[in-house]
């Protein structure tokens, strides 16, 4: 959610850039992580999300499986207020489309066809079908399709589907796909189809320039071609080298030194096609139809649209106030743990167990921003947003991102367990806390268990060896 101002900002700035001849478009799975939901933090968020695109401009949305987390009505009830859900299979009992299928739009004098198309796996909601994507497109193509200069599909199908679809209907011109399965693609042809994918997680924005007329082909990308190519050649030279220093020592090592280099061979060959190609096609450059891509990084330095900013922190002010009434109700978690459930901390002493004998390392652990990191959470009202805790609390990362059950605890953990613990780092210590001499506590701290707070996205200028000499317990 955090990139949402920074999207903005730059969605802003290409639109000036070209006097607002461009589309806004996005092949779905926007709104949630999975297919089922199980908080009210989740929808909190995706009702904001879905503000914020509407706002945005965005011409096409088309529905993946994981924006139907939330059941049908809740996605309904944004179509009444505007948000442009595209699907063309995914229909009612009657077998009526329930979203708009396709639409029209005009940019830059082309007439311009928009087309979505849903994975089959949608979670189950009554009242709700996917028909066959084939006969759907079919259909649609014949109703937009004469009378558009650019096809554009929006799909969220797997990718042999998607194959499929490039063979069947060279009438598609473009093909923007949301597989979580991949990250960013770069564009490329198939047949007559430019395929193209961007980071599902909302970590960059994919911009395509096309200059483009009806009546033309798509120019092979051969540029990116040899990349690919060129990338191999390197790999297969590692290889050779490798493969030498071993073929003496056996008959299979020797096959196959003999089959790599074969295969260089003829990648070099390629290579050679390829240039002759690229040669070709800068001579005759108007009779193809060209693109440019390029994948922008909504990084830390893009500026944030600050109206969209200020959209995102209210709304989370509005998860964190509504986890916080949902966990001070009849039962709160933090008597649960009262009641002394040792399982429920899951092997975790709490750090001022272990303070208790190690008073040298904690006096200088609470000089460091780890004793306080839950407390920048509360002076932000962020105490109760279960997007924050599981790095700003002990306990560890990577099973609680996979368990929704367990972060909900995360926000009624006992003081002790708040903040960047001792257990952060050494392991959970309930054993060696009971059992000192018994039993030992993890002493060595490797990078491993810092990465895992300290992300690309929240920490960017992390560096393990200067950041571990302000951490690292003294003696
Ligand atoms: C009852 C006292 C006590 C408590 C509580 C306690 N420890 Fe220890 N800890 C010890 C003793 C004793 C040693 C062994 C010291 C030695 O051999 O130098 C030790 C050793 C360690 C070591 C060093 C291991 C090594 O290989 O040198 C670490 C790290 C450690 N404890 C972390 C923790 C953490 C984290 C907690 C809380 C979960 C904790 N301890 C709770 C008494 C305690
Ligand atoms: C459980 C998550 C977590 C782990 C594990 C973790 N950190 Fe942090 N770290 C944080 C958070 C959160 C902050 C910000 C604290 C604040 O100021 O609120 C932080 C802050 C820091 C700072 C800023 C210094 C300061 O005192 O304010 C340094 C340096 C740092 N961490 C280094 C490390 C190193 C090195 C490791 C591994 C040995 C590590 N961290 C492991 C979450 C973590
Ligand atoms: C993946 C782990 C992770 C998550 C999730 C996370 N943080 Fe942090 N946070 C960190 C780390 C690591 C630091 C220390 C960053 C540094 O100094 O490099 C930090 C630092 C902070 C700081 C203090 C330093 C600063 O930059 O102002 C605040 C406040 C903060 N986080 C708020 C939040 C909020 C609010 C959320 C949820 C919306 C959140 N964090 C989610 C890991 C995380
Ligand atoms: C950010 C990670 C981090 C946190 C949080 C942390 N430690 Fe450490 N601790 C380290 C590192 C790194 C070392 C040094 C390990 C080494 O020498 O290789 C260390 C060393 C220790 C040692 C061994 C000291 C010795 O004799 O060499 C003890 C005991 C210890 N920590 C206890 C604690 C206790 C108790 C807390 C909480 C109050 C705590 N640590 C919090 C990272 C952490």
């Amino acid at each position: 959610m955090g990139g949402l101002s920074k999207k903005s900002y730059t969605i802003k700035n290409i639109l000036k850039q070209r006097a607002d001849q461009a589309l806004v478009l996005d092949a779905g799975n926007l709104l949630f992580k999975n297919t089922a939901i199980s908080d009210s933090q989740e929808l909190i968020t995706a009702a904001g999300i879905m503000e914020i695109y509407k706002d945005m401009a965005y011409d096409a949305v088309a529905v993946g499986p994981y924006d139907l987390a939330a059941g049908l009505a809740f996605l309904q009830e944004t179509q009444i207020k505007g948000f442009p859900w595209l699907s063309a299979n995914i229909v009612d009992e009657q077998n009526n489309p329930i979203f708009l299928p396709s639409k029209k739009v005009e940019r830059a004098g082309l007439k311009i066809g928009l087309v979505g198309l849903s994975d089959r796996e949608i979670p189950t909601t009554s009242g709700i079908k996917v028909i066959d994507w084939e006969k759907a497109l079919a259909e649609q193509l014949v109703i937009i399709g004469n009378t558009c200069d650019l096809i554009v599909v929006l799909t969220s199908l797997p990718d042999q589907d998607n194959a499929e679809l490039m063979r069947l209907f060279p009438q598609v011109h473009i093909l923007l796909t949301a597989n979580r399965a991949h990250g960013k693609i770069m564009p490329r042809v198939v047949n007559n189809t430019l395929v193209t994918q961007t980071n599902s997680q909302g970590k960059y924005l994919g911009v395509l320039d096309v200059d483009w007329q009806a009546s033309r082909a798509w120019e092979k990308n051969v540029a990116q071609e040899m990349l690919t190519l060129q990338d191999r050649l390197g790999v297969l030279g590692r290889q050779i080298l490798r493969a030498e220093r071993m073929s003496n020592r056996s008959v299979a090592a020797e096959a196959q030194l003999q089959a790599f280099r074969q295969e260089r061979e003829t990648l070099l060959q390629t290579i050679k096609d390829a240039e002759t190609k690229m040669a070709e096609a800068e001579l005759q450059e108007n009779v193809f139809n060209s693109f440019k891509s390029s994948f922008i990084a909504l990084k830390t330095e893009v500026p944030d649209d600050p109206q969209v900013a200020e959209r995102v922190s209210n709304i989370k002010e509005q998860v964190n106030n509504s986890n916080k009434q949902m966990l001070t109700g009849s039962r709160t978690l933090t008597q649960e743990n009262q009641n002394g459930e040792k399982e429920r901390l899951g092997g975790f002493a709490g750090s001022a167990r272990c303070s208790s004998c190690h008073v040298a390392q904690a006096e200088f652990w609470s000089s460091t921003g780890h004793a306080v990191a839950f407390q920048s959470l509360v002076q932000q009202s962020q105490g109760f947003n279960l997007d924050c805790l599981p790095c700003h609390v002990t306990h560890g990362v990577k099973d609680m991102l996979k368990d929704a059950k367990k972060m909900v605890k995360l926000a009624g953990l006992p003081p002790e367990m708040r903040g960047v613990g001792c257990e952060s780092c050494h392991g959970s210590g309930e054993n060696h806390a009971s059992n000192p001499n018994l039993v030992n506590q993890e002493r060595k701290v490797g990078e491993s268990v810092c990465l895992q707070c300290h992300t690309e996205e929240r920490s960017p200028s992390f560096s393990f060896l200067s950041a571990l000499s302000q951490v690292s317990c003294p003696k």
